[in-house]
């Protein structure tokens, strides 16, 4: 009884209809901010953000991550510079070209796109990087800076991702995240972003990885779930429970016959069957992919504005 009035019960529980994470129309509306902070710079009679990209080789994914790069920074109004190098290229020229970009004052910020030939080693590349232009926030630096809760450049995939919650008014507070992965770039970053006291925020998290034993049992009690294996289709229905929110971080190319390149991206999550559980899902493409765009462009505003260290 409430106020009197009887009150019938549902012996079900009811769950919120699926939501679609929309990364894309996220993304172009983080575009139109971006673009408009610009125009008040150049107004107030500041120079345009420069953003600078070292590409090694011919590798088919960054060649596309790269050129999406350029593509973003003439949509938004920064200035880019695109540096390409052989296969071959040696480390010494590779960091010599590093401390030049370092010292030039006309670029705000750069990034090298990993991964690097074999013969060149990716963490001393990250290091020589000086910390206040390192807009992937790779450097230790800035890695060491998020953890503690420090103002850093926090690197674009984990800073997409707590936007898209943040934006899509998700509750992180108290919940039970579980982060699939381990590596610097993503599983790592992320997992340390929503443990922190802040919102979105406040999860207890568990990290799983290749070694982890019945990654399935910690699944099927998370409340979010972020799929960063490389790992295509690897989170099925049967991991999932009703009304999780699964965040998609996966884009691996899968041999495609219906499309023009030959391939398509597929991501970590069974999308058809997981989907139908879920409360919010990110799809691949469309999700986390054109948020990390934009959280580069963030950084490189940030680095512009000498908001760190400057
Ligand atoms: N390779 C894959 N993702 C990234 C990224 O975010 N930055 C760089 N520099 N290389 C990458």
């Amino acid at each position: 009884m409430v106020n009197g009035e009887q009150v019938h019960r549902s012996p079900f529980t009811i769950h919120k209809i699926m939501e679609l994470i929309d990364g894309k129309a996220v993304a172009a509306q983080i575009k139109s901010e971006i673009a408009e902070e610009v125009k008040q710079i150049l107004a107030a009679g500041g120079k345009r953000p420069h953003l600078a990209a070292i590409l090694v080789g011919h590798d088919g994914g960054s060649e596309t991550y790269v050129a999406s790069k350029v593509k973003t920074c003439d949509e938004i109004g920064f200035q880019s510079t695109l540096i390409r190098y052989e296969d071959d290229v040696t480390e010494e020229t590779l960091l010599n070209r590093v401390n030049e970009l370092n010292n030039d004052p006309g670029i705000d910020g750069f990034i090298v796109q990993l991964p690097l030939p074999k013969h060149i080693s990716e963490q001393k590349v990250i290091e020589t990087i000086d910390y206040r232009k390192d807009v992937d926030g790779f450097h230790p630096v800035n890695a060491g800076r998020m953890a503690i809760g420090l103002p850093c450049f926090v690197s674009a995939t984990p800073a997409g991702i707590v936007e898209l919650l943040r934006r899509y008014r998700i509750e992180t507070s108290g919940k039970h995240c579980v982060v699939l992965g381990r590596s610097n770039i993503v599983g790592k970053p992320v997992a340390s972003l929503l443990m922190q006291k802040s919102n979105p925020g406040d999860c207890t998290v568990t990290v799983c990885h290749s070694r982890t034993k019945d990654i399935r049992k910690y699944c099927l009690d998370a409340d979010i779930i972020i799929a960063a294996l490389g790992s295509p289709g690897f989170l099925k229905a049967d991991m999932v429970k009703e009304g999780a929110v699964v965040i998609d971080v996966g884009t691996t190319r899968v041999p495609s016959a219906q499309t023009k390149s030959g391939f398509k991206l597929k991501g970590d999550v069974e999308f058809d069957e997981v989907a139908p559980k879920c409360s919010y899902i990110t799809p691949v493409p469309g999700g986390v992919g054109p948020m990390t765009i934009v959280s580069l462009m963030k950084n490189t505003l940030l680095a512009a504005q000498k908001g760190l260290g400057g």
